[in-house]
C-alpha cells in the first residue's frame, strides 16, 4: 500500500498552489463580463444560453468533484486491494451509470431548449436582413409600411421587442452573433437563414463574425445599440432620411469615383459593392468595427485602409492632394 505521504505539499507549495488557483480564477473571470460576453446577457435568448453553460458548469464540477473524490480515496488506501467487489462497484457506478445521469440530464434540458432558441419572431416584428461580406456587414431594415433603409455595420435595436433576422451572405460562409443577446447563426451564400432575438436591456454591446471567412476575419464587427423605444424610432426616422446637402467634399468623393462603390442617398453616388455611406458620420465605428469614429478615424481609414484591415477591397486614398483629403474627411464625418 503507499503511503498518502508520499504526495503531501509543503506549507508554502500549498499557499504557492492557492494563490496561482485564485489568480487563475480571477483572470479567466475578468473575460467574463462586458459588451461581447455571453455570460453577461441582455437578452432573452443569450439569457437562455447562459443558464445552459451554467448547469453544464456544474455538470463538469460535480463529475469531476466525484472522480477527484475516487482517485483520492485510491491513493489514500481506502479502497482495499482485496476488495475487488467494491472497486467494480466505484468503477461501473462512478465511471458509468454517474456520468450517463448527469449527461442525459444535461442533454435532455439543452434539447429541450432547442425550439424556443430556432422559434421565429412573431408576424409584423421588426426585420433586418443582414448580408456578410468580406469583410463587413450589410443591413437593410424592412419596416412595417414596406420601405427598406440600408445601413452597414451597425444595427440599433428596441429593448423589449422582438427582432428577426434574415441572414445570407454574398461570398464565403460567415456567422452572425451577438454574444450579449443570442446565440450565432451561419451566413451560407445561397441559403437564408434566420434569428430572432428579443433584447432585454439597453446598452452598446457588439457582435462579431463568428466563422473563419479570410485575412481580416477577425476584423468582421458591428456595434449594435439597444436603446428605448421612442429614441430607436427617432433614430430610424433620421437613417430614413437621405444624405444632407452636398459639399465641396462631396464633389471630391464624386470626382475620385468613390460613388461606384459606395451609395450616398440623395446624391449621384448609388454604388453597391461597398457600404452605404449615407449616415456614416453617425456610426460609432468604421471599417466594420475596426476603428471607433473618432476624430482622425477617417483619415486613417482613407490613407491606410490595407493596413487597417488588410487584403481589403477598397484601395486607400494616401495619393490625395492634403487640402482635398481634408474636404473628404469633412464630408464623411459630416454625413450624420
Ligand atoms: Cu466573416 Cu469571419
Amino acid at each position: 500500500m503507499r503511503s498518502g505521504a508520499a504526495f503531501s505539499m509543503s506549507p508554502l507549495t500549498k499557499h504557492a498552489m492557492a494563490r496561482l488557483i485564485l489568480a487563475t480564477l480571477a483572470f479567466s473571470l475578468v473575460g467574463c463580463s462586458g459588451e461581447q460576453s455571453a455570460l453577461e446577457p441582455a437578452g432573452r435568448e443569450a439569457t437562455r444560453i447562459a443558464r445552459l453553460f451554467w448547469w453544464m458548469a456544474g455538470g463538469t464540477v460535480i463529475v469531476w468533484l466525484i472522480m477527484l473524490w475516487l482517485g483520492w480515496s485510491a491513493v489514500k488506501g481506502r479502497i482495499s486491494e482485496n476488495t475487488e467487489r467494491q472497486a467494480r462497484h466505484y468503477i461501473i457506478g462512478g465511471g458509468a451509470i454517474f456520468p450517463t445521469v448527469v449527461l442525459a440530464a444535461l442533454l435532455i434540458y439543452g434539447l429541450g431548449m432547442l425550439p424556443a432558441l430556432v422559434a421565429r419572431a412573431p408576424e409584423g416584428s421588426l426585420t433586418i436582413a443582414v448580408t456578410g461580406e468580406q469583410w463587413w456587414w450589410r443591413m437593410s431594415y424592412h419596416l412595417p409600411d414596406g420601405e427598406t433603409v440600408e445601413l452597414a455595420n451597425e444595427i440599433r435595436l428596441p429593448v423589449g421587442e422582438p427582432v428577426q433576422f434574415v441572414l445570407d451572405s454574398s461570398d464565403v460562409i460567415h456567422s452572425f452573433w451577438i454574444p450579449s443577446l443570442g446565440g450565432k447563426m451561419d451566413m451560407i451564400p445561397g441559403r437564408v437563414t434566420h434569428l430572432a432575438l428579443l433584447p432585454e436591456r439597453t446598452g452598446v454591446f457588439r457582435g462579431i463574425c463568428a466563422e473563419y471567412c479570410g485575412g481580416s476575419h477577425a476584423l468582421m464587427a458591428f456595434d449594435v445599440v439597444v436603446m428605448e423605444k421612442d429614441d430607436f424610432a427617432r433614430w430610424l426616422e433620421q437613417q430614413r432620411q437621405p444624405a444632407s446637402a452636398t459639399s465641396a467634399g462631396g464633389e471630391v468623393f464624386l470626382a475620385n469615383g468613390c460613388g461606384a462603390c459606395h451609395a450616398i442617398r440623395g446624391t449621384p453616388a448609388k454604388g453597391l459593392i461597398g457600404p452605404d455611406l449615407t449616415h456614416v458620420g453617425s456610426r460609432r465605428s468604421i471599417g466594420a468595427g475596426t476603428l471607433k469614429n473618432e476624430p482622425g478615424a477617417f483619415r486613417k481609414w482613407l490613407e491606410q485602409t490595407d493596413q487597417v484591415k488588410p487584403q481589403v477591397l477598397m484601395p486607400h486614398f494616401g495619393m490625395l492632394p492634403a487640402d482635398e483629403m481634408d474636404l473628404l474627411v469633412t464630408y464623411l464625418e459630416s454625413l450624420k
